[in-house]
């Protein structure tokens, strides 16, 4: 290209990029002036129908909130934010990446970073679906939004109160009770404490369904960011380790390189509570032929010791008046002899492994509670004289079973965990707890 023209081509990119529009000059090679001509006479239509269901905000912390949704199309996503309904002098930000922001035909995630803890914040996702009029030569169309929603992002000055959700084994229509309930008692933030799909995950389209799209729950995290933790069953099939392609990992400067693998375990606080996320993994061991002999819990289970002694190294942790550790399968041995997830017969009724590990560390550092899932019946262990923490376990999808909402807030001075039957609208527990020494 003659220098002469070359300027005039940067020139021509710079114009594209800034309105959207291409005028060219009149030194352009004819091959791409026919270029601009063809990429300028493309017209792209409002894309109606490019979002699909609603905004699922997930991966709360401090100073990042993310969100993902499903479109019918090629395109790619924004999320814009501000500190007022109004949406004035709100920070746009693209679906994660560099140099290239990440394009879908599925899925679009999204981080809001930069933000302040313990504030509300009002957001709005959008997309722009994409065509390729001139070879790779890119065009949006207008981008299409979401309706504004908000949220208030975690820290020690966030809400004292959170919910927890488990083994809802994709029964979407019992699930919306629990989703309405928290709604209804304006539950700032839910773990989704593990086993969420119900069969094999073979493909993204599964995780879509389950987290994106779920039915009779449309807008269930619009305004409640999800922290997810993983069950057994969330580890099942082809495409259960591409789980972080709808449901965003934690951002890697919340841990140390030594715990990069570690994408989803979580520590922060809401308020006085600290909450901190442990994966017990598949309940069968390692060597079970099942797993096939790729799977990795115990090393896995061992990184997340050294990591949890850690977490309790952090002032905010520390001091926190109340800590709550989340895991999917129990830790306490349910009734003597109980399958402990090390034997080929069966599967764990409790983690034994995990229960040495982080039993422990948890009691050294006077947590209060374990909230747990996995046996789909709701459960009271109280502590006891060699162990700081109580286990209340939740209820999940079972015939003869009931659903549950756990909910903690502190009032009064005290940790209230409130026990929801969200199937018959009751509470069937209370359970108090005094901040820690
Ligand atoms: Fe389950
Ligand atoms: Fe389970």
């Amino acid at each position: 290209m003659k220098e002469t023209n070359r300027r005039t081509f940067l020139k021509g990119v710079a114009t594209l990029s800034a309105i959207g529009a291409v005028k060219c000059g009149s030194a352009m090679m004819k091959s791409e002036q026919a270029a601009y001509d063809k990429y300028n006479a493309l017209k792209i239509p409002r894309p109606e129908g490019l979002l699909d269901g609603e905004p699922v905000l997930q991966t709360p912390a401090p100073d990042s909130m993310g969100v993902a949704f499903a479109v019918t199309a090629l395109a790619n996503g924004f999320a814009e934010v501000a500190d007022n309904p109004e949406m004035k002098n709100a920070t746009r930000f693209m679906a994660e990446g560099l140099p290239l922001a990440d394009i879908d035909d599925r899925v679009l995630c999204v981080r809001m970073t930069g933000l302040k803890p313990g504030t509300k914040y009002w957001y709005r996702t959008g997309a722009a679906k994409l065509e390729h009029p001139v070879g790779y030569w890119t065009k949006p169309s207008e981008i299409v939004w979401h309706a504004i929603h908000s949220f208030t992002t975690a820290g020690e000055n966030a809400p004292s109160h959170f919910g927890m959700m488990c083994d809802t084994h994709a029964q979407f229509e019992q699930m919306a009770r629990i989703t309405k309930k928290y709604r209804e008692l304006g539950v700032p933030l839910m773990v989704w404490n593990g086993d969420i799909p119900n069969s094999l995950t073979n493909a993204r389209e599964d995780f879509v369904k389950h987290y994106l799209v779920p039915p009779h729950n449309e807008g269930y995290a619009a305004d409640t960011p999800i922290v997810l933790n993983r069950g057994n069953h969330d580890f099942r099939g082809t495409a259960a380790n591409r789980l972080g392609e709808v449901m965003m990992p934690r951002l890697p400067t919340e841990r140390s390189m030594r715990d990069i693998a570690l994408d989803r375990n979580f520590a922060f606080r809401m308020g006085e509570v600290a909450l901190i996320g442990l994966d017990t993994g598949e309940d069968k061991p390692d060597h079970h032929p099942a797993n096939g002999g790729f799977s990795r819990f115990t090393p896995y289970r061992v990184a997340q010791t050294a990591w949890l002694k850690d977490q309790f190294k952090r002032p905010e942790i520390a001091n926190a008046p109340y800590v709550v550790a989340f895991v999917h399968i129990p830790l306490v041995e349910l009734w003597p002899g109980a399958n402990p997830g090390t034997t080929l017969e069966d599967y764990a009724t409790w983690q034994k492994e995990c229960a040495d590990m982080w039993g422990p560390i948890l009691t050294a550092n006077k947590v209060q509670l374990v909230l747990a899932g996995h046996t789909h019946r709701y459960r009271y262990d109280a502590a006891t004289d060699t162990r700081s923490w109580a286990e209340i376990i939740g209820g999940g999808r079972g015939a003869k079973t009931f659903q549950t909402l756990i909910e903690g807030k502190v009032e009064g001075g005290e940790l209230v965990i409130r026990v929801h039957n969200t199937d018959a609208g009751t509470i069937v527990g209370e359970h108090r707890f005094k901040p820690r020494a």
